[in-house]
């Protein structure tokens, strides 16, 4: 999709909403680049922007009324998932872009509305998916793009967090507040769109989550590739790292990565290669503000962009509505229930 782009006339002049604890790690990450600037702070608790927002910057409880004050170029949305939607609609009515922290919308209809939302503003949406930007899981896509046609990857994340809050207490903590991540890594590291998945969800009887902190996911992805996905957030012991393990399997070999060292890799045939010559963007938050200004200032489609963003964020409620139906569940039929 065609965007309206901003002329490079210094730093990315950023409203950000929402000051809780990821807002916080957003304003630092803004604040250690050359490449934007924060002008505005705004949350719903007027004391939370004020207590997080930079010396002098301006603060308040209403993005428009902010924004009108002070100029600003584009909007970062770090608030909380529910407020998603009216946040973004707020900001592309402004005529802002948006830079959306991770899910797109609490709901797949609501994620639905903001990609035409942004469809009608002719603004960019791109969503924040973080972990897609480190860099041991660009080094491993590029080396599974080297073993040829690949036939499995299977990703297992095994962590035992004690968060309190609102984890603890929500259905689906796992698949909807965790594995969008490892979901939309897949994606990147694959190349690849999902089709169908089959999924069980389960609560393993000394969780202490409310909502089912387990899962495995069998989801088949373009060009026949099976994507098997397993995580607990109740598995005390040998924990995974936060960005799990990969195996892809392949034609002409294996590669490996534990999440946070080197990936592996063994090629059994001559001459394969590494491929892919995508420019590195940066780890983390400075790699997703680094990717959202640089499709602003050259019209380029970024990484996380709304649509495609979109097809992360269906694997998530796919995979919901196969556990909870016990049926094998199409991703396009989700898509188009939500409206798609
Ligand atoms: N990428 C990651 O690794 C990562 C990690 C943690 C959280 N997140 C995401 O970041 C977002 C925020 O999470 P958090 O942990 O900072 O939550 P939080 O509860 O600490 O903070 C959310 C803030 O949003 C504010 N808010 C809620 N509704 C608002 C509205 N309508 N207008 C303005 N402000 C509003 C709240 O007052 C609160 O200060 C969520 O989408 C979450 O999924 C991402």
């Amino acid at each position: 999709m065609s965007f309206r782009t901003i002329a490079d006339d210094g730093p990315l002049r950023l409203a950000v909403v929402g000051a809780g604890q990821m807002g916080r790690a957003w304003l630092q990450a803004i604040q250690r680049s050359a490449l934007a600037e924060v002008r505005c702070v705004v949350d719903a608790d007027e004391a939370a922007a004020r207590a997080a927002a930079p010396d002098g910057v301006v603060t308040g409880t209403s993005l428009t009324e902010v924004a009108r004050g002070c100029a600003v170029d584009a909007v970062v949305d770090v608030t909380a998932p529910v407020a998603h939607l009216p946040v973004t609609l707020e900001a592309l009515e402004l005529g802002l872009p948006v830079l959306g922290e991770k899910p797109l919308a609490a709901t797949l209809p609501e994620a639905v509305k903001l990609v035409r939302a942004a469809e009608d503003a002719g603004e960019l949406f791109m969503v924040s998916q973080n972990r897609r930007f480190h860099p041991g899981l660009w080094r491993l896509k590029r080396m599974a793009a080297g073993l040829g046609r690949v036939g499995i990857l299977t990703h297992e994340f095994f962590k035992a967090p004690h968060f309190g809050g609102f984890r603890e207490e929500m259905d689906h903590p796992l698949v909807l507040d965790m594995a969008i991540h490892n979901f939309d890594a897949a994606r990147f590291v694959l190349d690849a769109d999902p089709i169908a998945v089959y999924c069980e969800e389960f609560n393993p009887s000394w969780s202490w989550y409310a909502g089912d902190a387990a899962t495995t996911a069998v989801f088949e992805m373009t060009g026949g590739i099976r994507f098997i996905y397993t995580g607990s957030w109740c598995s005390p012991g040998l924990e995974t790292s936060w960005n799990s393990n990969w195996r892809v399997s392949a034609e002409h070999g294996t590669a490996t990565w534990d999440g946070g060292g080197e990936p592996e890799t063994e090629v059994l045939r001559e001459g394969a290669e590494p491929a892919g010559t995508a420019a590195y963007p940066g780890d983390d938050l400075q790699g997703s503000l680094a990717e959202f200004v640089n499709a602003l200032r050259t019209g380029d489609t970024p990484m996380g962009e709304c649509h495609d963003n979109l097809r992360s964020l269906a694997m998530v409620h796919a995979a919901i509505a196969s556990a909870e139906s016990r049926t094998r569940v199409r991703v396009e039929e989700v898509l188009r229930d939500a409206g798609a």
